[in-house]
């Protein structure tokens, strides 16, 4: 698969180093060329602006902070624009002080991206801290870990239910664009535990113990 990196910063090099040596070919497209230059010649990839890597593949992933993502979205062309149609995977979180959504309580930052650029948005690869990305494989005591996915496009969901599994993880569609909002939620939620030192699991009893 071919797949644009846009951004130059961790979860850029993390998935798209990881993606590259699994085999894919991957683009990445930055505001400064040295840093995608870098992260190009260390994976053995191409390099490029942050338009080409909208265009570029099969899929490109959306790996900027969250309060740069609608200029760089508007400076692509809003709705005719490079993203048009495209799959694009949409990993950031809207974090702010306090760990709170700076997205507020509305359609969540999947939704508007989707709108703004008329991308098949797949929401995916924001519930985990980059350098989980990084682990080849990712083996844990527990087992596997899943990573959800909300999208509406079944082709655009089947593609990065194949990349998640590249990574070493398990797929997991948890609804549609609709549901990302509860996605972004959820991680600034976990993000919050995890910093101030209390493990999510804890919150958790045995599957079988609230299905029964
Ligand atoms: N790191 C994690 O653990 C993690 C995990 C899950 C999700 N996320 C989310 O993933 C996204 C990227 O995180 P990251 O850790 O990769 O961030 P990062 O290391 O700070 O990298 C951000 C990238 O965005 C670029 N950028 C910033 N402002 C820009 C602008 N106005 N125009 C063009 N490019 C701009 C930066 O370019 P310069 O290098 O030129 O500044 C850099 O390449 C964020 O939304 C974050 O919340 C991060």
């Amino acid at each position: 698969m071919r797949i644009g990196i846009i951004g130059t910063g961790n979860m850029a090099d993390a998935l798209g180093g990881r993606w590259a040596a699994a085999g894919h070919r991957v683009l990445f497209g930055g505001r400064s060329a040295e840093r995608a230059r870098a992260l190009a010649d260390r994976t053995g990839q191409r390099a490029g602006t942050v338009r080409e890597a909208a265009a570029f593949g099969d899929a490109a992933l959306l790996a900027l902070p969250h309060d740069a993502v609608a200029g760089v979205l508007a400076a692509l062309g809003a709705g005719d624009g490079a993203l048009r149609g495209r799959l694009l995977i949409d990993c950031t979180n809207a974090v702010g002080p306090g760990f709170r959504l700076t997205t507020g309580t509305g359609p969540g930052a999947a939704r508007a991206i989707a709108d703004a650029t008329g991308a098949r948005v797949v929401k995916a690869f924001n519930h985990l801290p980059d350098p989980l990305w990084w682990l080849n494989p990712p083996d844990f005591a527990d087992g596997p870990v899943a990573v959800p996915l909300c999208g509406d496009d079944e082709a655009a969901l089947e593609t990065v239910r194949i990349l998640v599994r590249d990574l070493g993880f398990v797929p997991l569609t948890v609804g549609g664009l609709d549901r990302a909002a509860y996605l972004e939620a959820t991680t600034a939620f976990l993000i919050g535990l995890w910093h101030s030192g209390h493990d999510p699991r804890t919150l958790l009893p045995p599957f079988e113990s609230v299905t029964a």
